[in-house]
C-alpha cells in the first residue's frame, strides 16, 4: 500500500514538474475596465428592458427581466474571459471591439426585429473575431449572439437558426486558419452559397424571392435575398478587415504573411545595407520555424517576428561582426567597452523605432527587445573588467524584457545558437552539435531568460532536437557535391 502511495506521489511530483505556471493575461487599465463594464451593462439593458414595459407589470415579469439581464451580463463576462484565455496578450481595444460587436448585434435585433436577416448580422463579425482573436473566441461570441434574442423574441425559424449556427461555426473555425485574402474571398462566396442551398432544402423552394428592392435589405426568410445580402456584407467585411487590423491592432494570418514578404521595404533595406544580418536572419528563421513546429507554436508569427528581430542593426550595420567582411572593426577603433555596449543596446532601441515607423503590429515588435532579453554582453563586459574600468554589470546587460512568450523565447535561443552552429566544423558529430546547443540553451535558462516564457522542460528538449535537425540540414548543404571536373557523374 505504501509503495502505491509513494509511486502515486512520485507520478504527481513528476507531472507537476513537467507543468509550467499559466501565463497571466496582460493587465487592463482601470478606465478600460470601466468602459468594458459599461458596454456589458448596456448590452444587458437593451436585451432585457422590454420585460419592464409590459403593463400591468407583475412580479414574474420583473423576475424574468432580472434573469435575462443577469444571463446576458454573465455571458458577456464569459466571452471576455474566453478571449483573454485564448489570447493572453489581448489588448483592451480588442476586448472593446468584441463586445461592441455584441452590442451592435443586440441593437440590430431590437431595432429591426424580424425584418433583418440573422445570417447577415452574426456571420460577418464572427469572421473578423476569428481572424483577429482566434476560433474559440469567435465560437463563444457566435453562441452568445445567436442564443440571446431580446424579448419579444424575433420569430426566427428553427431551420434558419440551425443554418445560422452551422454557417457561423464554419466561418469561426475556418476564419482562424485562413492564411490569405484569396481564401477569405472563397469563404465569403461559398458560405452564402451553402446558406442558400441549405435554406432551399430545409425551408422550402416557395420562399425564393429574386431581387426585390424592399425585401433585399430587410429580408429575413426570403432565401435568395438572405444569402445575397450575406455575401455582400461578407465581401464588405473583407474590404474593411485591414482597417480593423490597424485600428484595433488585430494580427490576422493574412497580415502576418504580408509582413513576411521579403520585398517589404524594410527587409529589402536589410538585405542591401546589412547583408550579413540578413543572412543571419534567414538562418534564424529556419531554426525558429523548425523548433516552433516541434512544440506546436505559431509558425507564421515566429517566421515574421524572426525576419524583423534585428532590423535595428540598420542604424549602424558595420558595427556588427556579421557585416564587417574582414574590414576594420569600429569597436577596436573606439576601444571603449561602455560605448560599444551602448551601440549593441541601440540595435534594440532603433529596432523599436523602425517598428513604430513601419507600423509593425505589437506581437511582431515584441520580438525586437525580447530576443535579447536582459542578456549580458559578455565580450565587452570582460573587456571592461580587463581594463579595470569601474563598471556596473547592468550597464552590460540589454534592457529587456526577457521573452514573454514561447515564440520570442525560441527566437532568443535560435539567435544564440545560430553563430555557434554556423561556425561548427563540417565534420562535427551530431553529439558535438547537440552539446553546443545544450550549453547555449542552459546558459540562458540559468540566467533566468526563459522564466516568463512558459516553455516547459519537455518543450526545451524538443527545441534542442529541432535545432539539431536544422544543423544536420546545414551540414548536408555544405557537403561538396561531386562535379564533372572530379570525373564523377551528377
Ligand atoms: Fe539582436
Ligand atoms: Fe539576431
Amino acid at each position: 500500500m505504501q509503495n502505491i502511495t509513494t509511486t502515486l506521489k512520485k507520478i504527481f511530483y513528476l507531472w507537476k514538474r513537467s507543468q509550467v505556471p499559466e501565463k497571466q493575461p496582460t493587465k487592463i487599465p482601470l478606465i478600460d475596465k470601466l468602459i468594458i463594464f459599461l458596454i456589458c451593462i448596456l448590452i444587458s439593458i437593451i436585451s432585457s428592458y422590454k420585460y419592464l414595459l409590459i403593463s400591468p407589470l407583475y412580479i414574474s415579469d420583473i423576475f424574468s427581466w432580472f434573469l435575462t439581464f443577469t444571463e446576458i451580463l454573465i455571458s458577456s463576462g464569459i466571452l471576455i474571459l474566453v478571449s483573454r484565455r485564448e489570447n493572453p496578450t489581448i489588448s483592451s481595444r480588442q476586448i472593446i471591439l468584441i463586445i461592441s460587436f455584441l452590442l451592435a448585434v443586440q441593437s440590430s435585433k431590437l431595432l429591426f426585429a424580424s425584418n433583418i436577416s440573422p445570417l447577415s448580422i452574426i456571420i460577418p463579425p464572427a469572421l473578423i473575431i476569428s481572424q483577429g482573436m482566434g476560433s474559440i473566441t469567435a465560437l463563444t461570441w457566435v453562441t452568445i449572439a445567436s442564443f440571446n434574442w431580446p424579448n419579444p423574441a424575433v420569430a426566427i425559424n428553427n431551420n434558419l437558426f440551425f443554418i445560422l449556427l452551422v454557417c457561423a461555426s464554419v466561418v469561426s473555425l475556418l476564419g482562424g486558419r485562413i492564411r490569405s485574402r484569396a481564401q477569405l474571398l472563397q469563404l465569403s462566396i461559398f458560405v452564402p452559397i451553402g446558406a442558400f442551398l441549405s435554406q432551399w432544402i430545409l425551408i422550402g423552394k416557395n420562399k425564393i424571392a429574386l431581387f426585390d428592392k424592399q425585401e433585399f435589405v430587410f429580408s429575413n426568410g426570403d432565401i435568395f435575398s438572405d444569402s445575397l445580402l450575406l455575401g455582400i456584407v461578407m465581401l464588405f467585411t473583407i474590404l474593411f478587415i485591414p482597417i480593423f487590423e490597424s485600428i484595433f491592432g488585430l494580427l490576422t494570418k493574412a497580415r502576418l504573411l504580408e509582413l513576411a514578404d521579403k520585398e517589404k521595404p524594410l527587409i529589402r533595406r536589410l538585405s542591401l545595407e546589412a547583408p550579413g544580418t540578413f543572412e543571419h536572419t534567414l538562418l534564424i528563421c529556419g531554426l525558429a520555424e523548425e523548433a516552433t513546429r516541434m512544440i506546436g507554436g505559431d509558425i507564421d508569427l515566429i517566421k515574421t517576428g524572426a525576419l524583423y528581430h534585428d532590423v535595428g542593426k540598420l542604424h549602424a550595420p558595420n558595427w556588427f561582426i556579421e557585416n564587417q567582411d574582414g574590414s576594420k572593426n569600429p569597436h577596436d577603433e573606439i576601444d571603449d567597452p561602455i560605448k560599444s555596449a551602448e551601440v549593441l543596446q541601440a540595435h534594440v532601441d532603433e529596432g523599436l523605432k523602425y517598428a513604430r515607423k513601419n507600423r509593425l503590429p505589437k506581437p511582431i515588435a515584441n520580438f525586437i527587445p525580447e530576443h535579447q532579453g536582459t542578456l549580458k554582453m559578455g565580450y565587452f563586459f570582460h573587456k571592461a573588467k580587463e581594463k579595470n574600468i569601474k563598471i556596473n554589470e547592468n550597464d552590460f546587460r540589454y534592457n529587456g524584457p526577457v521573452p514573454q512568450s514561447k515564440e520570442t523565447a525560441i527566437l532568443m535561443l535560435a539567435d544564440g545558437c545560430e553563430a555557434a552552429l554556423r561556425a561548427m566544423n563540417i565534420n562535427a558529430s551530431d553529439n558535438e552539435a547537440l552539446e553546443t546547443i545544450t550549453k547555449i540553451i542552459y546558459s540562458r535558462q540559468k540566467d533566468g531568460q526563459l522564466d516568463d516564457s512558459n516553455l516547459s522542460k519537455g518543450e526545451i528538449f524538443l527545441i534542442k532536437r529541432a535545432f539539431l535537425n536544422v544543423w544536420k540540414r546545414i551540414r548536408h548543404r555544405r557537403i561538396q557535391y561531386p562535379t564533372v571536373k572530379n570525373n564523377t557523374f551528377s
